[in-house]
């Protein structure tokens, strides 16, 4: 005989044996779900009202944490797709040049990203925390104080579908190909040449491995 709320040993319950452990685990989904949905709305309501006071577009879906900055010093645009996350403590600061972020871009806490030269970053790139991007050099040349001299801005541009993990660093002038990884604490320096699903990795930052696992690195 099935009683209310048992469930037999091989784990499967009787049928109209719908017991207190059942409606017990249904009001928790439905108050998670209303959990859920009061922080999805809370951010959306957040992320509107930040865009709004600081002249940012921002996509449908895009949610921008408290504690994320964004930043248009010196002038320059920053343009936000949808879908995109971006955590606590990450900035864009534009310092005069357009940051273009596509859609489902994430940017984990500590991140920051430049515009200086201008930087453009793929749909569905994942940046890891503490990364910073930066679209600009100073000019080095010895018989001038550094400060006196022109910055150089080519600008940056990472492709879509790229991982970059934590505490990575790119380099003004540097292009990240389409579906590409960038380990760890690695340099991305101007002169790399990426390929498209490949894994780099390194100070300065070289290739390590590919995400089409049948390749050798070389
Ligand atoms: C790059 C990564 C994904 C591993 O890629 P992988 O292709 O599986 O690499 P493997 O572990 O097989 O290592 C391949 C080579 O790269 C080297 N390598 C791996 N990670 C490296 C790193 N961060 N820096 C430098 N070299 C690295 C390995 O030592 C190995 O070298 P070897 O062939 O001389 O022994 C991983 O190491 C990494 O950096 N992940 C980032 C984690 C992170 O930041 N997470 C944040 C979550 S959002």
């Amino acid at each position: 005989m099935a009683i209310k709320g048992q469930v037999r040993a091989d784990g499967v319950r009787p049928r109209g044996a719908a017991g207190p452990a059942v409606k017990r685990s249904l009001a928790t989904r439905i108050l998670r779900k209303v959990r859920r949905d009061l922080r999805y709305y809370g951010l959306r309501a957040h992320t509107v009202w930040f865009a709004a006071t600081r002249g940012v577009k921002v996509g449908k879906g895009t949610l921008i944490f408290p504690g994320a900055r964004m930043s248009k010093i010196g002038g320059g645009t920053i343009r936000i797709g949808s879908y995109c996350v971006f955590h606590h403590g990450s900035l864009l600061a534009t310092y005069g040049g357009d940051i273009h972020i596509s859609d489902r871009v994430s940017l984990n806490d500590y991140s920051i990203l430049y515009g200086h030269g201008g930087l453009e970053v793929g749909e569905g790139a994942r940046i890891a925390a503490h990364t910073v991007v930066i679209p600009s050099n100073h000019g080095i040349d010895a018989d001038e104080p550094i400060w006196m001299q022109p910055m150089a801005l080519r600008g940056i541009v990472i492709g879509k579908d790229v991982w970059m993990g934590t505490g990575v660093r790119v380099l003004d002038g540097s292009v990240i190909a389409d579906g590409c990884v960038i380990a760890a604490g690695a340099v991305v320096l101007p002169t790399l040449q990426t390929e498209p699903m490949g894994i780099y990795g390194g100070v300065p930052a070289r290739k390590i491995s590919s995400r089409i696992r049948s390749q050798d690195p070389s």
